[in-house]
């Protein structure tokens, strides 16, 4: 008798380091047997990589949590996993063995390797609680099942050293690490070699790549720079971006670099946090609002066409209306191309969670109706700029709502929609017209094909 292909569903929340690590653990999974499923109903086992950056982001997962209850009383060997961030916190594993008993397996950032044991122990009918504190040795060569075939995201660095006041990311993803360059370039080789067109070079803080690495034989340290220069030269790659980038580490010598590397997209996300220089002291981001605004102009008098976009918080500790004046104003000369808002959430263990003055509900909310509003009219007015434009863009494949329209993006990362004249690959280049623009996307007219003639050089 033939047996069944088990299934598992793997379900992300939060960030791109989210939706890598679920690469990741599919990868481990299917060589123990599981074929990944989008369907909750055919599952054997359903696994959560779950994110704690903001109250909103841990509520989401528990509650989806809470649905596998019934679920599981249903499926007799349905297996229940959760992992990532929010389980880094012991107050959340303890809530999870005490209050949720159909949970079968925790695990944390540090020891997803241990996977293949801790999988075999559960189906062995243990109950599996194991997260670590510390990472260990970064471990390479680990399996992965990549959710697309022609971009991919690459970590290059782990975890984050910058202690933001507000922000719980250092505790549950440890101290900064960075992988070596020749590892990096081994990954990103091999995704060229099998088809990939595009990479993303992952890290909490891109920037800081290379700290604790030993010298190149020229006796510098590698810096991130260096990395990029390399990966542009990898053969069959076409766009190479990275995120994220920290204000405070975006020197001169990596602006010129990213201008001058035909690979590297002219897309720089990075993340303001806040307007007014009292809340970015109190936020430890090391830089002032006519700091960020300098850099912004290094980038635009080097990179005409760049985009950038933001994340932005409102309601921190202490801020007054003066204080997000600050940050409107920010919003107002920087022009983003387009922000992420997001209402401080206070994070036990964190220095802002204990801060005196936490803003008021009502208040937070006021502010972000308005960041919104202003974040919106700007990204409107910034893509308005781009009708007429002739844009090239890679194809991702059909969009969601309507299948005979194309999804794609630029090079700056801003997504295009179109109807193909003749039929076109996930992966190609092509050039398209834009006949209207809108805050989110870009509608337009293929008009040719993408130069890519240099695509198989070094
Ligand atoms: N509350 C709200 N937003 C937060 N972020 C990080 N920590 C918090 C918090 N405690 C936001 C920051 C960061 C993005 C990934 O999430 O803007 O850049
Ligand atoms: Fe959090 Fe700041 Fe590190 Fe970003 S740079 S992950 S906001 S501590």
């Amino acid at each position: 008798m033939q047996v069944a292909e088990r299934k598992v569903k793997v379900t992300a929340f939060g960030c791109q380091m989210n939706e890598r690590d679920a690469e990741t653990i599919t990868g481990f999974l299917e060589k123990l047997g599981y074929a990944p499923t989008d369907s909750l109903d055919d599952a054997d086992m359903v696994i959560f990589v779950t994110c704690c950056v903001r109250e909103s982001a841990e509520n989401r997962a528990l509650a989806n949590l809470a649905d596998t209850k019934a679920l599981k009383r249903r499926r007799t060997g349905l297996v229940i996993g959760i992992c990532g961030c929010m389980v880094q916190q012991k107050k959340m594993q303890e809530y999870i063995r005490e209050k949720m008993p159909w949970v079968d397996l925790v695990f944390g950032t540090h020891n997803i390797h241990r996977l293949p044991e801790l999988v075999s122990r559960v189906l062995a009918g243990e109950r599996v609680i194991e997260v670590w504190d510390e990472p260990g040795e970064i471990v390479s060569d680990v399996p992965a099942v990549r959710t697309s075939k022609i971009s991919a995201y690459v970590n290059v660095t782990y975890g984050c050293d910058n202690f933001c006041s507000y922000c719980i990311v250092p505790y549950v993803r440890g101290r900064e690490r960075s992988r070596t360059v020749e590892e990096v370039l081994g990954e990103v080789r091999d995704l060229a070699s099998r088809g990939y067109r595009e990479v993303t070079l992952l890290g909490q803080n891109v920037n800081s790549y290379g700290r604790g690495l030993p010298p190149l034989a020229s006796g510098k340290r590698p810096d991130f720079a260096h990395l990029l220069r390399e990966v542009d030269k990898i053969p069959g790659l076409v766009r190479v971006r990275f995120t994220t980038s920290h204000p405070k580490d975006m020197s001169d010598e990596l602006i010129d670099t990213i201008a001058g590397a035909r690979k590297v997209c002219e897309h720089f996300h990075l993340p303001l946090q806040a307007g007014g220089d009292r809340v970015l002291e109190r936020m430890n981001r090391g830089y002032t609002s006519a700091q960020y605004l300098n850099l912004v102009e290094r980038i635009r008098r080097a990179i005409e066409n760049a985009a950038i976009t933001t994340d932005i918080m409102v309601g921190f500790p202490g801020e007054t209306e003066e204080d997000f004046q600050g940050t409107l104003e920010v919003v107002r000369l920087a022009r983003f191309d387009a922000a992420f808002t997001f209402i401080y959430s206070p994070r036990e263990g964190t220095k802002a969670a204990t801060m005196p003055d936490q803003v008021p509900h009502d208040v937070k909310h006021e502010r972000i109706y308005r960041l919104i509003e202003l974040v919106n009219e700007t990204a409107r007015e910034v893509n308005e700029r781009l009708r007429g434009a002739v844009v090239e863009v890679m194809v991702e494949g059909p969009s969601d709502r309507d299948p005979s329209v194309l999804a794609g993006r630029t090079r700056t990362n801003k997504m295009v929609h179109w109807k193909p004249p003749h039929p076109v690959s996930p992966g190609d280049l092509v050039l398209v017209r834009i006949d209207e623009p809108h805050t989110w996307t870009l509608h337009g007219t293929q008009v040719g094909e993408g130069d890519t003639s240099w695509r198989s050089k070094p």
